[in-house]
């Protein structure tokens, strides 16, 4: 069970999960197997991957213990209805990285004591840069997590986390990068308000934004500490700051993440009900 896995749904998230088991060596290609709907799609991913590629569902859960699922939350439902007589409590380990969906919507799905673990991952699993949290359902072991926490290690970060913080979750890491995208974009049109050619400014842009996170990290310093450092009495920096100050942006921030976090909220109760 742990040298092979199973992945139902074969889209953007599961592939940059495949990326990370064969780059890290979590998985080998011939011990990887993919469930997917669309013919192009299997091809593509037998053919950039050497994956094992299936259009049966079903097969997938034959086949193999530990399964993935990474299809989208709204046909989860139908997914689970398809697979559930084939699931068995002592063999399978479940693992879902779909967001919105709660464990007891798998549970109550699921044959008893069907092991579960739940998984929030982000885009930037792309480049192995993830950061995972992940929430251990009520019949999972210790031991399923451990197993779990090593997989996702594969694309980036991994955080323990209770259930009940997976709203807040997606609407920091999860959405996270969108966010963080946004505020690039503006540092660079701000360089070319201030006429730096666009390239140049997009430079400046994201070298200072993974500077700032290396040396944060590096410093073991808070953000607030490392501001700090930048604010020289009367300098540029403190000029800058006082607009940010002015015009709301950290009040902004925050209550972004707070809306993107009852939103979170309300489409689980959609979802989940
Ligand atoms: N992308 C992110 O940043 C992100 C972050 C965290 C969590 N997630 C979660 O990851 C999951 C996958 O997201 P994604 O972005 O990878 O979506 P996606 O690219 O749409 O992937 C889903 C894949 O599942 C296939 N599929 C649809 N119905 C199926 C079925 N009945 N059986 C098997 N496969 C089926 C889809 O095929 P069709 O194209 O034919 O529908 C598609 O290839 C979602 O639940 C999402 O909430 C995504």
């Amino acid at each position: 069970m742990k040298n092979s896995i199973g992945i139902i749904g074969g889209g953007q998230m599961a592939e940059a999960l495949i990326k990370g088991f064969l780059e890290k060596n979590i998985f080998l290609k011939e011990n990887i197997l993919v469930s997917e709907p669309i013919k192009e799609r299997r091809e593509y991913l037998a053919q950039s991957y050497q994956v094992q590629i299936t259009s049966s569902n079903l097969e997938v859960v034959e086949k193999r213990e530990l399964l993935l699922l990474a299809v989208k939350p709204q046909v989860m439902a139908s997914v689970l209805e398809e697979i559930k007589s084939k699931i068995e409590s002592k063999h399978h380990l479940i693992i879902t990285i779909a967001a919105g969906l709660s464990i007891s919507f798998y549970e109550k799905r699921l044959p008893e004591k069907t092991r579960l673990i739940r998984v929030m991952p982000n885009t930037c699993a792309l480049v192995h840069r993830s950061i995972s949290a992940i929430a251990k359902g009520t019949f999972a072991t210790e031991d399923d997590l451990s197993l779990v926490e090593k997989i996702f290690l594969a694309i980036g970060e991994v955080v323990r986390v209770e259930e009940r913080y997976m709203d807040g979750v997606t609407a920091l890491s999860g959405s996270g990068p969108a966010y963080v995208a946004l505020f690039l974009e503006a540092l660079i049109d701000g360089g070319v308000k201030v006429g730096l050619p666009r390239d140049l400014s997009e430079k400046l842009a994201l070298t200072t934004l993974e500077g700032t996170v290396a040396l944060i990290k590096a410093s073991k310093k808070n953000p607030y500490e490392i501001k700090a450092m930048v604010t020289s009495p009367g300098g540029t920096t403190i000029s800058a700051l006082e607009i940010f100050y002015r015009e709301g942006f950290p009040g902004i921030v925050i209550s972004a993440i707070n809306q993107a976090f009852e939103r979170s909220k309300k489409l689980s109760q959609n979802l989940n009900s």
